[in-house]
């Protein structure tokens, strides 16, 4: 996905866009770009890599005398992250810049070809961009709309028009906001591209076209002005600084305690959440790692509260035959809720008449939106690409679910639950406290080629998470194996030293782990075990406390995201932004 911003007004322009492209380029950061305009004159400036490559290329340029721009920082779909590729894109009359993907790009590009259009470009949005100029005479809300009605895709667009000073911009299945303050009028993604500016804004909804003029907006649709309510965000500019840490990643993990402890506060009783207890059969949908809390979900759902659940992500979910005989309920997991699949996996159950209940984080996002039920986990904004508080805060909805579905179908004997949610507190503030515990294994393995994990059960799932962790911030090669799997085929890979990081929760399938622990040792792995109880002359041994089955993975998690983060930072990686990832892929 990409990060728009656009601004009209009297602040200074540069500033506002680039510091707008600096808390969007969590959305995307091969190459990046800014237009300004002053009436006919659209001056362009782009950039690859990086936004701070932007800014250094703007300190030396002279720049026009310019109140209105719009600027993008690129996640590449089409074409290669280079500078011609970069947005915005120019054609005649209009410059815009695209968060999407225009699927039918390809065929559109050769009609124009053949109309004598000359691209520049390798993009979908060149191609859309000479669209709307093709039929811009001198309406561009008409010719917005033809071109819109050829395209085939995603898009949330930001346009300029030459003699014509103002913002026109529009979306379908890509995020688009107006925000709102005294001095002027921005577009974005999201918000947090002008939270700096303003806490005031508007959720653009499908296809509503919306003009920004120096002194005021228009939003129409169908050609008919609409009025749409004024929202604000509770987000604080300051909640998306670094503060004091030298990555997110690392000020999120520990943000993790306290957020926690908000969830435990909000979510206290059998009526803060939906009674899932009624479904017949659960299907859980997400991507990525938000499949894998799924995972853990499923486990506990299924162990502990008797209910059928079944795991798939979000681009297989929705395209695959999918059997809607039972009372079912699917769950989307997503963070940003802006995720291309799991929003089409949610359609796809809406239009079969299944219940949808979304765990999400962003309230304003298209499945928070869209779905028939809501969790939000208040995970306050995640800057980080690579998710960590999110994450654990998706599980304990799951455990808190779990536990309150328990409790309804007559499972299981209410226990203390504040008892333990104060003790859980307390662990997990001793575990993040033990950073040094977890730099001396991060010592042992970061310059390693291969890293594997192996867990039974519900620890093969947080392997997963743990294993994608590592991946994603270290570019490490790891995979994560259900623990009796890895002797059929994969233990061929295990050489001296080869790092296996194990986890044993579950003291009731115990020996088996060790079984396979033993395997692997045997064969010279460096084995690194983190588990509930001692394991004895193992010495690369974290021990977690034993709590509540229901819990018991909220305190392993942040150890290995822990671990992760170590790795990552001893081969001094770009942590919150790793090489070709995205925070939210809004496309498919
Ligand atoms: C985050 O660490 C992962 N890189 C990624 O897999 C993410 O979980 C996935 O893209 C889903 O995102 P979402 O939760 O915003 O839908």
């Amino acid at each position: 996905m990409c990060g728009i911003i656009g601004y009209i007004g009297k602040k200074s322009l540069d500033e506002v866009l680039i510091e707008g492209l600096k808390n969007l380029e969590y959305r995307g950061y091969d190459s990046s770009g800014i237009a300004l305009q002053n009436f006919n004159d659209v001056q362009i400036i782009k950039s690859s890599g990086k936004i701070k490559e932007l800014e250094k290329k703007l300190q030396e340029i002279n720049l026009i005398n310019s109140n209105i721009g719009i600027a993008h920082t690129r996640w590449a779909t089409h074409g290669n992250p280079n500078i011609e590729n970069a947005h915005p894109h120019q054609v005649g009359n209009i410059t815009l810049v695209h968060n999407g993907i225009i699927e039918n790009a390809n065929e559109l590009r050769q009609k124009l070809t053949k109309e004598g259009v000359k691209f520049k470009s390798q993009t979908d949005t060149e191609v859309l961009c000479a669209l709307i100029n093709f039929y811009y005479k001198n309406d561009i809300s008409s010719a917005i709309k033809k071109a819109l009605k050829e395209v085939k895709g995603s898009y949330a667009l930001a346009i300029l028009v030459k003699k014509d000073e103002s913002i026109y911009a529009i979306k379908k299945d890509s995020p688009l906001i107006v925000g709102i303050d005294k001095d002027g009028y921005f577009i974005a993604s999201d918000i947090s591209a002008i939270i700096k500016y303003t806490n005031k804004y508007i959720v653009l909804e499908e296809n509503e076209l919306v003009k920004l003029s120096q002194n005021d907006y228009i939003i129409t649709k169908n050609n008919k002005i609409i009025k749409k309510s004024i929202q604000s965000t509770e987000i604080d500019f300051e909640s998306i600084t670094k503060s004091n840490y030298k990555h997110y990643m690392l000020k999120e993990i520990m943000e993790e305690e306290i957020l926690l402890e908000k969830t435990f506060n909000i979510y206290n009783d059998k009526d803060s959440l939906i009674d899932i207890s009624k479904y017949e059969e659960i299907h859980i949908i997400g991507c990525g790692s938000a499949m894998y809390a799924g995972m853990v979900g499923k486990t506990l759902l299924e162990e502990k509260s008797n209910i059928r659940c079944y795991v798939e992500c979000a681009s297989e979910y929705r395209y695959k035959k999918i059997f809607y005989d039972r009372k079912t309920l699917v769950i989307l997991i997503s963070q940003s809720g802006e995720t291309a699949d799991t929003i089409a996996a949610m359609r796809k159950a809406k239009e079969n008449k299944i219940d949808t209940l979304a765990i999400v984080n962003v309230k304003t996002s298209t499945i928070a939106r869209e779905s028939d039920y809501k969790i939000f986990i208040e995970a306050g904004k995640e800057i980080a690409v690579a998710t960590t508080k999110a994450y654990l805060l998706q599980i304990t909805i799951f455990s808190l679910l779990a536990y309150f579905s328990s409790i309804n179908k007559h499972i299981l004997k209410e226990i203390n639950l504040k008892e333990e949610e104060k003790n859980i507190l307390s662990h997990l503030k001793n575990i993040l406290e033990q950073r040094k515990k977890y730099y001396e294994i991060a010592k042992k393995i970061f310059q390693e080629e291969d890293i594997y994990f192996i867990g039974r059960g519900i620890d093969y799932s947080l392997c997963l998470e743990g294993s994608l962790k590592l991946k994603e911030i270290s570019y490490i090669h790891s995979e994560a194996y259900q623990a009796g799997e890895l002797k059929h085929g994969t233990i061929a890979l295990i050489n001296k030293n080869t790092p296996v990081i194990a986890i044993i929760s579950d003291q009731n399938i115990a020996d088996k782990t060790l079984s396979n622990i033993e395997e692997v040792k045997s064969r010279g792995a460096n084995v690194i075990i983190i588990s509930t109880k001692k394991i004895s002359n193992y010495e690369n041994n974290i021990v977690v406390p034993k709590i509540s089955d229901f819990f018991q993975p909220i305190l392993i998690i942040p150890i290995l995201q822990l671990i992760a983060y170590e790795v990552a930072n001893l081969r001094n990686c770009d942590i919150d932004k790793p090489k070709n990832l995205a925070k939210s892929v809004t496309v498919e």
